[in-house]
């Protein structure tokens, strides 16, 4: 349990490992180059007082609180913006300093509400803690001058307030705002006494630009940015560290707590995936925990029209296991299966996998990440030899060059899109290759150097026409790719990659850019010092991913672009623990650590362990059991954590796939679409609940530690283990640490891993082995994990569904930033009033056309289905696009999704991405065709 007030050092640390000796208050001190007074002083223990500083960004001078005498210098310098010099002399408190600051504070006083006992931020307050460290008790000039009391409150953001009248001007949240979001949604308006906050030209915080981040409010020293759980239950009194359960970028956070009541998530500074930022979905919408909603109890039935019966754990676990062997008699040792989350813990995940391999008797388990980041495992696996990405999240501040591909990070991973953004406004170049103008390609003071607006499913022919550029025109690193590449299959690619199609003026047409503009784009990250790419769902959630996957590899290994800081090629995954659900074992194909059930080696080491004899076979994936569902062969499904009725592509024939079976088993918090077709329903626990760990998408393990007991009375580890118990076979986990204990046992990259090492240092990357027992930051440095980097052929195979006179154009789907996958989470919070509906964006032209105006409701068909919602006139798309967002069950973006996967890897081994878009018509709502 920690202290709640995070420590602040008053200024950044310095870059400089290099050290000076100073005297501080006449004690000798040995502190870091270039660091300031200020933070040198509170690193040696003593606290001079600030007011206009603090740590998470750079020192601005203007509050004159924490001056300090230096010997031979004139004047009492600002110990925040002046850096320490050898043999500096300095005095921090002397009688003269002390009435500076007396008088400044009294400044500030008398133009201050004096409501401090009973303002909300009554104890965390640091012009209260100023005020009383300069001793100030009296304020000479009165309360009756001119002053800001009645600058009224903005309380039009859900989840926070503004009061002027407890500003003091110190712009920590508009620096906030600029150095550490990147929004600039906040200015200082007037001059003098007339300078006040403002969140855009007489707006309020609601209808700025602000995104809500909370940078501001976590910058501020007063109460003038307030939390409103805090206004409404008072200041925190303990608080736990633990992580985000949202996105990929797996944030740090400080849940704050009263009591037994959650009051506050603040990031936490010593994160090292997000350094103290956060965005609007981890920091304010875990309200969901907590929702009327939430299930409390297991539930049957035993058909789906029957209404749910509550019933006692032990009968929900003896009724599944009951139904479970009823099939498997009926229909066969192979009939049932199940799915993992990437919501959960890898140590939920672990016993899912754990419990279908030994009590079902089978290799029927596949995870939620077969609709997104399949293609990253086979195709990085194939090329470099380790399937996850090669970077940690700091690595960017070292590129030069960043391309981004098929990714929104602005949206979908806040607070990485912050750090490059950080990493542009100081010079470094980007290249968007996404359909629509994301977030990245034109921001405040961003603007990217190429934008290839490509034609959705045409990845492919594009990063071969950026190969053919950088073959032809003699930018590959010849010396890295003879060392440490395999020269037969570069020099097949090389001949693959110069063949007439890939050259841009054709890849031109087919992908609807232009040539100039793809030659261009080639140059600056074929001669970029450090080129770095960043790819999503926009590549692996196409029937092109795997393929696409090892076409950014094949460049990356080309330009000498992979084992250091600031190259790699990273995917940017989608939940919080996509990484480590795959890590785990989730695919029918791969034991724990990403090694083929086919493998008698492994299987023994894993039956030893698990006292069973495991199938050598590889099960079936998602789109396998949908179908063998419908053939009649899969009849039970345990679903942990995921809405595959909403999530997986091709609805219809999901729903009529869960219709067939006899035994559905969901262990969710809410009734999901999924749960309508289920006979089971075992309540799952929130991550406030959770005691484990996740995996983000720099391969970093993070604690995830409960701050409450499970509240429906189970911890999810313990209904699957209590589950395969009743199914026969004897899983004795005593506890989270112990399942992670076993992984590390099994498990070559996380041979080091344990809670213990997780509490003592933070976090790690795996592999966290012998070899690197603090983990690996940055992967293939020396060679790569497979040995020589293997190059891959990668030529393009079109889509088979075209456009055509019936359905006319290109759906691609995504996300935006205040809602979260199937919305589940977040559309049970204040984040709905951003975002309560999914639109679809239509370019102006293709709404002419069809005579559709903007905010007018509109019919959108495929061949799969039809859905219905509002339509948004803008520009991002292109013409023949079309962009919806699938986080709302009422749309069902989904049903209109096709049903193609992965070209490649239903061939091999059992991957396969599947497909989120598709081709589809458009009409006004109620129209005719
Ligand atoms: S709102 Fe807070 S951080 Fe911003 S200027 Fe006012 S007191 Fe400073
Ligand atoms: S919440 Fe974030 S985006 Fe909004 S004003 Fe504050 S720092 Fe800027
Ligand atoms: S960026 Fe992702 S992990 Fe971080 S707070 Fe936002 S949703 Fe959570
Ligand atoms: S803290 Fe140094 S001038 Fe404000």
């Amino acid at each position: 349990m920690n202290k709640v007030r995070q420590a602040d050092l008053g200024t950044p640390a310095a870059a400089s490992t290099e050290t000076v000796q100073v005297e501080i208050d006449g004690m000798p001190a040995t502190v870091n180059a270039g660091s300031s007074i200020l933070r040198a002083a509170r690193e040696t223990g003593v606290d001079i007082p600030k007011l206009c500083a603090t740590d998470s960004l750079k020192p601005f001078g203007s509050c004159r609180m924490c001056l300090v005498e230096v010997e031979g210098r004139k004047g009492y310098p600002a110990s925040c913006t002046t850096p320490v010099e050898e043999g500096m002399k300095i005095r921090t408190q002397t009688s003269e300093l002390s009435k500076i600051r007396r008088n400044v504070m009294e400044l500030y006083i008398s133009d201050h509400p004096l409501d401090c006992l009973t303002c909300s931020a009554n104890g965390d307050c640091e012009l209260q803690d100023m005020a009383g460290a300069v001793g100030l008790r009296d304020v000479r000039y009165g309360f009756d001058g001119e002053n800001h009391l009645d600058g009224g409150i903005d309380s039009s953001n859900p989840y926070f307030q503004f009061d002027a009248s407890k500003c003091i001007v110190c712009s920590r949240c508009v620096r906030a705002c600029d150095e550490v979001q990147g929004t600039f949604a906040l200015t200082i308006q007037g001059r003098g006494f007339q300078s006040k906050v403002s969140a855009g030209v007489d707006e309020g915080f609601l209808d700025s630009e602000c995104v809500s981040c909370g940078a501001c409010i976590q910058a501020c020293p007063t109460a003038t940015l307030m939390e409103k759980s805090i206004v409404d239950h008072g200041q925190p009194d303990h608080s736990v560290v633990t992580t985000c359960a949202y996105c990929g970028v797996g944030c740090s956070f400080q849940v704050e707590m009263k009591g037994d009541q959650v009051v506050r998530m603040t990031p936490y500074k010593d994160g090292e995936a997000n350094h103290g930022h956060s965005c609007v979905k981890g920091r304010f919408a875990w309200g969901y925990a907590s929702h009327q909603d939430r299930v409390m109890n297991p539930m049957i039935r035993d058909t789906t029209d029957e209404p749910w019966r509550e019933v006692s754990w032990e009968e929900a676990i003896q009724y599944t296991a009951k139904r479970f062997k009823e099939i498997q008699g009926k229909y066969g040792r192979k009939s049932i299966g199940g799915i993992t989350s990437s919501r959960c813990t890898n140590e939920e995940v672990y016993v899912v996998q754990k419990m279908i391999r030994t009590a079902f008797e089978n290799n029927n388990v596949d995870t939620c990440a077969r609709v997104c980041h399949s293609p990253t495992g086979y195709g990085l696996k194939t090329t470099l030899g380790t399937s996850a990405g090669t970077q940690p999240f700091d690595s960017v501040m070292d590129t030069d060059v960043m391309v981004v591909i098929g990714s929104n990070p602005t949206v979908a991973h806040p607070v990485f899109a912050s750090q490059m953004k950080r990493r542009l406004r100081e010079g470094a170049k980007l290249i968007v290759i996404d359909p629509r103008e994301i977030g990245l390609v034109r921001s405040a003071r961003i603007e990217a150097e190429h934008h290839i607006a490509l034609s959705p499913g045409t990845n492919v022919p594009v990063i071969n026409a950026l190969a053919y550029v950088i073959v032809s025109e003699g930018l590959i690193d010849e010396e890295y790719v003879r060392e440490r590449c395999d020269l037969e299959s570069f020099e097949a690619w090389k001949a693959m990659i110069l063949k007439p199609e890939n050259s841009p003026e054709e890849v031109a047409i087919v992908a609807g850019v232009d040539a100039e503009t793809l030659r261009a784009a080639a140059r600056l990250y074929g001669s970029a010092r450090n080129g770095s790419i960043y790819y999503g769902l926009g590549v692996t959630e196409h029937s092109q991913g795997s393929t696409m996957v090892m076409g950014m590899a094949n460049l990356a290994m080309a330009t000498g672009n992979i084992g250091r800081s600031g190259v790699g090629v990273n995917p940017m995954r989608g939940q919080n623990n996509v990484q480590g659900s795959c890590d785990m074992g989730s695919f029918p194909h791969e034991l724990p650590g990403y090694r083929h059930v086919s493998g008698d080696e492994v299987r023994s080491q894993f039956e030893k362990h698990w006292g069973v004899t495991l199938d050598p076979e590889p099960g079936f994936r998602i789109p396998n059991m949908f179908d063998a569902a419908c053939a009649g062969e899969f009849m039970g499904m345990y679903i942990q954590g995921e809405d595959l009725a909403q999530s997986d592509p091709d609805t219809h024939h999901v729903e009529a796939a869960l219709s067939n079976m006899e035994c559905i088993v969901v262990q969710d918090l809410f009734l999901n679409e999924t749960a309508k077709f289920a006979h089971v329903f075992l309540p799952g626990t929130s991550f406030l609940e959770k005691d484990g760990t996740f995996t983000n998408a720099e391969r970093r393990i993070n604690r995830v530690r409960p701050v409450m007991p499970a509240q429906q009375g189970k911890d999810e580890w313990q209904i699957t283990q209590d589950l395969a118990q009743a199914m026969g076979y004897n899983m004795d986990f005593e506890s989270s640490a112990e399942i992670m204990d076993e992984i590390a046992e099994l498990t070559p990259a996380f041979s080091n891993v344990s809670f213990k090492l997780l509490d003592d240092i933070g976090s790690v990357q795996w592999p966290c082995n012998e070899a690197a027992p603090e983990g690996t930051p940055i992967m293939h440095i020396d060679q790569f994990v497979r040995g020589k980097g293997l190059f891959v052929e990668t030529d393009y195979v079109p889509t088979e569904e075209k456009t055509n006179r019936k359905f006319p154009l290109l759906l691609t789907t995504g996300r935006i930033l205040s809602q979260y996958n199937v919305g589940a989470q977040t559309r049970r919070t204040e984040n709905n009033t951003w975002h309560a509906e999914d639109i679809l964006e239509v370019h102006p032209h293709d709404a002419e056309t069809r005579g559709i105006r903007d905010g007018d409701l509109v019919s959108l068909a495929s061949r799969k289905g039809d859905i219905t919602l509002h339509a948004k006139i803008t520009t991002r798309v292109k013409p023949g696009v079309v962009y919806t967002t699938f986080h709302n069950p009422e749309t069902g973006a989904n049903v209109v999704t096709t049903e193609y996967s992965d070209w490649k890897l239903p061939r091999v081994q059992g991957y396969s991405g599947t497909n989120r878009s598709g081709i589809a018509s458009l009409q006004l709502a109620g129209g005719i065709c």
